[in-house]
């Protein structure tokens, strides 16, 4: 299991320090919205600056028409990203478009599909897709499988669910990670780290428990010796 850091601070010099301070740590970095948006590519070749080794997941969660979706993509396999993701819930046809235009290049990021997203309670998810989360992570994995992504962003809880409808090496990539038990924040369906372990994850992404505690790093190296 892989440890991912979310670099989701409100500046880009509070990133770079903590980019700074875990550089010695075999960690992937991810980038989502708030920091892309704010300091764009410039800040994803930074963070090989700092540390060539450092993997980057680009979180920009991908949702539009297939042909949209699929240029994105190949705008995405020409930077330092090493993985990236988009909603399931765009489909498979748009998922299949995406990965048949990433077949052209040597090396290609790795794939993700989110499933749903790690805030949404039972009730919520339900009023949205109409389905019960289970039963609709299920499905959009399988059909993100069938697209040939490289695997799916899930809760823990699916995680296990998902590698046996679809591949035991069908990755999973879990927000709502509270490594040691800390405050959920806006995260519902939230597990610890003997529990990601647990239900086979390969990727916990933790965000806040890391970047808001006093010593990033420590904590940082607290969840490796975990893991
Ligand atoms: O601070 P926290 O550990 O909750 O951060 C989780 C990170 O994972 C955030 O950057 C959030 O955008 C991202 N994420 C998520 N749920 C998903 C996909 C990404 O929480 N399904």
């Amino acid at each position: 299991m892989q440890l991912c850091v979310a670099l989701d601070l409100p500046t880009k010099e509070e990133n770079i320090s903590l980019a700074k301070s875990i550089s010695k740590y075999d960690v992937w970095i991810k980038v989502g919205f708030r920091s892309y948006i704010r300091d764009g590519r410039e800040l994803l070749e930074e963070i090989k600056t700092i540390n060539p080794d450092f993997k980057i997941f680009l979180d920009l969660k991908l949702y539009d028409i297939p042909n949209t979706m699929a240029d994105a993509a190949e705008e995405i396999a020409h930077m330092e990203v090493d993985m990236f993701n988009v909603h399931a819930s765009a489909g498979k046809k748009a998922m299949k478009t995406v990965m048949e235009r990433l077949e052209s290049f040597e090396k290609r990021p790795l794939v993700l599909a989110v499933t749903a997203l790690t805030s949404f309670d039972y009730h919520t998810f339900k009023e949205i897709y109409g389905a019960d989360i289970e039963e609709k992570a299920k499905a959009f994995a399988l059909q993100s499988y069938q697209a040939g992504l490289d695997g799916v962003v899930c809760s823990v809880f699916e995680s296990r669910m998902i590698k046996h409808e679809t591949a035991a090496d069908f990755l999973t990539l879990t927000p709502g990670i509270r490594p040691f038990g800390e405050p959920g924040d806006d995260q519902r369906r939230v597990a610890d780290i003997d529990t990601a372990k647990r239900e086979l994850v390969d990727f916990i992404v933790v965000g806040r428990p890391i970047y808001k505690a006093k010593e990033p790093a420590k904590v940082v190296e607290k969840i490796l010796e975990a893991l």
